[in-house]
Formats: C-alpha cells, structure tokens, sequence
C-alpha cells in the first residue's frame, strides 16, 4: 500500500504522515528532508542553493545517516532547498530511491510536494493537506522558536509564501494536487482531528477499491 501525502510548506502533512504510517504499519518517508539534506550539503561546502552543480553533485552523494539532522531543520535550510528542488538534475538524481522506498513492503506513506503527481501516480491513495498561510506561519514559528532560532513570525510568513510560490510556480515537479487527490484542509483542525479525518478518508478509498 502506497500513500501520498502532498502540500506547502508546514501544512501539518509530516505529523499526520507520520501518524497515518503508524496505524497502518507502513513505512515513513519525508522527502522534503531529502532536499533539505541537498541543500544543507550545499551550504556546507560553501556554495549557494543556487548553483546546479555543487546541488547535482550533492543530490548525487546523498548520506542516508544525515537524514536526522538537525541542522535540516533551520529556516535557512528550508529556504535553500526549495531552491535546489526546482533543479530537474537534483529531482531526478533522487528519484529512483523515492520510488524504490514507496515499492519496499510492506508500503509507505511519503510526503512531499510531487508525491501524488510524478513520485508515485499509482498511490492507493493521495491525500492534499493545506491550511491557511497564517496558521502555517504560526505553526512553523512555534517550531522554529523551540529550536531556538531568533526569528519573528512575520519573517516566517514571509518565507512562507515566497517558498509556496517558488514551489508551485517552478517547471519541475510544481506543487499541485494530483487530479484525484482528496484535499484535507487543516487550518480549524487539532492534530487529533486531522488524524481522524485523514484515517476516514483513506479507510473510504481503500473500501471503494476494493
Ligand atoms: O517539506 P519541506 O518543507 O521539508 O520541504 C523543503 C523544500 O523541499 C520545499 O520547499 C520544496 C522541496 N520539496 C520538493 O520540491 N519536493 C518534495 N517532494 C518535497 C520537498
């Protein structure tokens, strides 16, 4: 069993991901982290995200054990790799290991921008989760402050939207929800009611398939 899980940035579709891997006994991928390790490897070689070599070349030595760290987790990070996403040699150098993850049993969820759309188009099931760029910003703000970054929420708004635009508006692989994928919009939901509404959907796809 394969699930989608597409959306912008701090939509709540890596927590939910996460928890819908766990009741299904699935498998968990965060392929924003992938990019986000891309971008880091960029930095820390002392390029710019820009640079489609020094990106390629980081997309192409990809060390699974830097998955964790915590240094993808900064807005710096986040920012650089919505830059070094939009490069189809990045994409496609981590394609392949996307796919193979999504098709190793017993099935997994992944969560993404391109998940529902180029990564995996055969999914079970594909769900959209968004919320509103304020509730996005305050949510991403909490998380940026408990990791002690110095930054005010209307930077991290700002950040926001100008990443969901570059996101969606790039040639490669643009954020967009696939034609057949059930939207989940978070802004008013608790994580608890989210969860639960993304179990329904996905128990009433998986019983319409069957
Ligand atoms: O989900 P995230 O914020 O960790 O993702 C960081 C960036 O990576 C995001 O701005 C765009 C890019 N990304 C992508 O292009 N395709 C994906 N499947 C996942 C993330």
């Amino acid at each position: 069993m394969i699930i989608a899980m597409d959306g912008p940035a701090a939509s709540g579709k890596g927590t939910l991901a996460r928890a819908v891997a766990r009741h299904y006994g699935l498998n968990y991928l965060d392929t924003g982290s992938m990019y986000r390790m891309v971008a880091v490897g960029v930095l820390r070689a002392g390029g710019k995200p820009d640079d489609v070599q020094l990106a390629t070349h980081a997309a192409l030595t990809l060390d699974p054990s830097e998955y964790d760290d915590a240094d993808l987790r900064t807005a710096e990070a986040g920012a650089a790799a919505s830059i070094v996403a939009a490069f189809p040699t990045v994409r496609a150098a981590i394609l392949d290991a996307q796919r193979d993850f999504a098709l190793a049993p017993p099935g997994a969820v992944l969560d993404g921008r391109d998940i529902g759309t180029v990564v995996c188009p055969d999914a079970d099931v594909k769900l959209y989760v968004s919320a509103s760029s304020q509730v996005r910003a305050n949510r991403r703000h909490a998380e940026l402050l408990a990791r002690g970054e110095d930054i005010s929420f209307d930077q991290v708004h700002a950040d926001l939207v100008k990443r969901d635009a570059q996101d969606a508006n790039r040639k490669a692989s643009p954020l967009k929800p696939a034609e057949d994928a059930h939207l989940l919009d978070t802004s008013d939901l608790s994580i608890e009611t989210a969860f639960e509404c993304a179990i329904a959907i996905i128990d009433a796809a998986l019983n319409k398939k069957t």
